[in-house]
């Protein structure tokens, strides 16, 4: 059983439109969305999905629900799994009552000696006088009750012994506070005494909500300005994020998380409406941080301050996230002004906008060396490149790295190959599709590259369909010869592309898949003639009509084909997944296109193109952040 409660949270921030929109091609029409129906396997866009309701329906077949009732439907799966799928993708999580009950976990001491400590700091702040300093100083900051409760913020007296015996009265004995960081021994004698005095109390949760630290402010000018709790078994500084808990998932909503450098800067962004923001404990973003973030958000933003110290630490944050195949940019606040009092002042939309004009991480870098004269002579240009050549070799992202290549290239004029090749590392491992397509026996080998396809009359396409343009191997056929020679070489011409042959090897077993994969991607996309020549046979004839029949009267070659693919035995694809990767080609072919354009543009063009290109460029690192979900229909 999942709690009523956690049900309710999981559809509240799920976002009925995108999810659908994973399995159905929606456009919008007014407020709604209208697509294909995916029950009945409509064509025309009867299917009709309410952002503002939470609701889809058919008004052919009549299917109608909410999100969760979707996934249920659509892929066959029982409640329980629908919603902890959902709480995924939303990053909610969904336990069931049992499995909780089965383990307790052994933190949970902890956990909950922090979390009565917090209630009893937010009611100390509350206190008329205990708490009077504090509310002051509170108010003066511009917090009010909203940003109290919102952040449990609370105040430990400065009696610290309150503390202890509030704690003691519930239960908690000496080892258990000791243990969670509330008490600590001084090492000049053995006295133990509250690790937190007259200080303003930040709770500290992890993503999942459990409280495992506190951050301390003084509010006067004593030393330190902020105490932490000290590690625990609970509490490791470079594991946690505050505000993460808030902040996960609008993350995922928004598909970006700022990360700032203060308990104050997330209070007041996030209280502003923008809540994917958080804030690592110290400086720069650890390992574990910048994993975690990206479990999240594939695109950051990090707002720290201009100094050099500032600076120091976006660098070494951005490039752990870079590692971590993250998209990074960096915003920039007027001098002297921190997200918290940016903000303040000038309101949430002002942060907006400056994430607007936010500069990539990697633009930053260059355009600082480039400011600093760098790049105006030979000798520091080498240099130059040195320096930057560790970004580019911590980018995992390949297109952002491709692309950073191109920007050192242009950069320092050297050419683009050398920047490359001073870059690379051992190539990056085989995509999924292509290793787990094996070739079965008697297939058609595919004609070495150079061979060219044949021309218009050739003998092995004797009977061209009529769903196959006339005239599509035309322009090749015509450049037989050594013109043809030139362009095999091209990726375009590959001979047996894996992805467009996953695809139709899924759409001649599963027939019911040809339609829906059409919706998001035509035979016109295919590269391969002899895959488009197979899709657009299937999507002719629709599912019902036998596989006989629709690959009569076919050249040899395709039934020779597409036999050989129906006796090929792998694993059915995950579909979406296939999908993705064409979507991603594309993509990957407009962006270098654009590296082309962009090498011809005129000065003031550049940036435009620049712009458009890593606008593509995040749009494809987006869809390559999504996770397979999508199986056969059924
Ligand atoms: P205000 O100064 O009140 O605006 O708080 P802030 O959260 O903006 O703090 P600041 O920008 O000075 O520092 C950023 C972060 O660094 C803080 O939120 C703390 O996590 C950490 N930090 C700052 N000072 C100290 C310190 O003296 N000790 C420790 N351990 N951490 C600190
Ligand atoms: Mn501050």
């Amino acid at each position: 059983m999942i709690g009523d409660e956690v049900v309710e949270r999981v559809r509240e921030a799920a976002d009925i439109v995108q999810v659908i929109g994973e399995f159905v091609k929606l456009k919008r029409v007014g407020t709604d969305f209208r697509g294909p129906c995916p029950f009945h396997q409509g064509k025309n866009p009867n299917f009709s999905v309410s952002p503002k309701r939470g609701q889809y329906h058919c008004f052919v077949c009549n299917e109608s629900g909410d999100v969760i009732t979707f996934l249920r439907k659509r892929l066959g799966l029982d409640f329980t799994a629908a919603v902890k799928l959902l709480g995924e993708k939303v990053g909610i999580e969904v336990i069931d009552a049992p499995t909780r009950a089965h383990a307790p976990d052994p933190n949970e001491p902890n956990w909950s000696a922090l979390a009565s400590a917090a209630d009893y700091f937010t009611a100390q702040l509350r206190d008329e006088q205990i708490g009077r300093e504090a509310r002051e100083y509170l108010a003066g900051r511009g917090l009010d009750e909203q940003a109290i409760e919102a952040f449990g913020i609370g105040f430990a007296p400065r009696d610290g012994q309150l503390l202890v015996k509030h704690l003691f009265a519930l239960g908690f004995d000496h080892d258990r506070l000791r243990e969670a960081g509330l008490l600590v021994v001084r090492e000049d004698d053995t006295s133990i005494r509250p690790r937190f005095r007259g200080r303003l109390m930040f709770p500290i949760l992890d993503e999942h909500g459990h409280h495992v630290a506190f951050g301390g402010r003084a509010m006067g000018d004593e030393q330190p300005k902020y105490l932490n709790s000290a590690e625990s078994g609970v509490f490791q500084k470079r594991r946690v994020l505050y505000g993460m808990q808030r902040a996960r998932t609008a993350a995922r909503r928004a598909k970006r998380l700022l990360v700032v450098e203060g308990y104050l800067d997330v209070i007041r962004v996030s209280l502003g409406g923008i809540e994917e923001v958080v804030a690592p404990l110290g400086t720069a973003l650890t390992e574990e941080q910048a994993a975690l973030i990206v479990r999240y958000a594939p695109e950051v933003f990090l707002l720290y301050d201009s100094d050099e110290a500032g600076l120091k630490a976006t660098f070494r944050s951005g490039l752990e996230l870079l590692r971590h195949g993250a998209s990074v940019r960096v915003v920039s606040l007027p001098s002297g002004e921190d997200p918290d009092t940016f903000v303040r002042a000038k309101g949430a939309a002002a942060l907006e906008s400056a994430l607007h004009n936010a500069m990539d991480f990697f633009d930053v870098q260059v355009e600082l060396l480039s400011r600093k004269g760098w790049f105006a002579d030979l000798h520091h240009r080498r240099r130059a490149v040195d320096k930057l050549l560790p970004t580019i070799r911590a980018t995992k992202d390949t297109i952002t790295r491709d692309l950073y290549i191109a920007r050192l290239a242009e950069a320092s004029s050297l050419d683009k190959s050398l920047v490359q090749r001073e870059a690379d590392e051992p190539s990056p491992p085989p995509t999924r599709i292509g290793t787990s397509v094996v070739r079965a026996s008697g297939e058609p080998t595919p004609p070495p590259p150079g061979d060219g396809p044949p021309p218009d009359d050739a003998p092995s396409m004797p009977q061209q369909r009529s769903w196959v343009p006339k005239g599509q191997w035309k322009g090749r056929g015509r450049s037989a010869g050594p013109e043809w020679l030139a362009t095999a070489s091209l990726p375009r011409v590959s001979s047996d592309d894996p992805i467009e042959r996953e695809l139709v090897r899924v759409m001649l077993r599963e027939r019911a898949w040809t339609e829906r994969i059409a919706e998001r991607f035509g035979p016109d996309g295919f590269t391969d003639e002899r895959f488009a020549a197979l899709f657009r046979a299937l999507l002719a004839h629709g599912a019902e009509t036998e596989l006989d029949q629709v690959l009569a009267g076919m050249s040899p070659d395709l039934l020779q084909l597409a036999e050989a693919l129906l006796v090929q035995v792998d694993a059915p694809t995950d579909v979406d997944f296939v999908l993705r990767k064409l979507e991603v080609r594309e993509l990957s072919r407009a962006i270098s296109a654009l590296g082309e354009q962009i090498k011809m543009a005129s000065p003031d063009e550049k940036p435009a193109l620049m712009e458009k290109q890593l606008r593509l460029a995040r749009e494809k690192q987006s869809l390559l952040h999504q996770g397979g979900q999508g199986r056969n229909p059924k």
